[in-house]
């Protein structure tokens, strides 16, 4: 067990549905220190930039155009085991997978509509998080 840092976006469909303060709400219930947040709506080639990894994948350019849409919300959040006690709290990416009483399997619409991201793993999850805060941003929050 250790603390680790991962990076939650609250997905534009979260956004455009007024479940920011819902989604965040669980979050911190499941024990998640916030320790950066804001929200912003990023360029096309914002949006490519931080999917680069999936870039070639068939769902590349929906995911893209999609994230790029509308308002999101990135947060940086630290708890023993982040990464996938959040991967765990958010259900799986195609909501119809996702276990009940997650937050896709309650409020997502399709795999690609699904409310919220969750980096994969801890290097991801410094790499993401410095895609949209500066050290200096990511506040220690006890
Ligand atoms: P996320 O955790 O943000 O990481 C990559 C995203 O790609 C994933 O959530 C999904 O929303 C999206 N994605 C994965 N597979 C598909 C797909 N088949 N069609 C559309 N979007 C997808």
């Amino acid at each position: 067990m250790a603390i680790e840092r991962t990076l939650a976006i609250l997905k534009p469909d979260c956004v455009r549905k007024e479940l920011v303060g819902e989604v965040i709400r669980r979050i911190q219930r499941a024990g998640f220190k916030i320790l950066a947040l804001r929200m912003l709506r990023m360029s096309k080639r914002e949006a490519e930039g931080f999917y680069a990894v999936h870039d070639g994948r068939p769902f590349f350019e929906e995911l893209t155009t999609f994230m790029s849409s509308g308002a999101c919300v990135p947060i940086v959040l630290e708890k023993e085991d982040a990464v996938s006690d959040f991967r765990e709290l958010i259900g799986a990416t195609n909501p119809d997978d996702a276990a009940d009483g997650t937050i896709r399997k309650e409020f997502a619409d399709s795999v690609g509509e699904n409310i919220v991201h969750g980096s994969d793993s801890t290097d991801n999850g410094r790499l993401e998080a410095a895609y949209f805060f500066p050290e200096h941003e990511i506040v220690a929050n006890r």
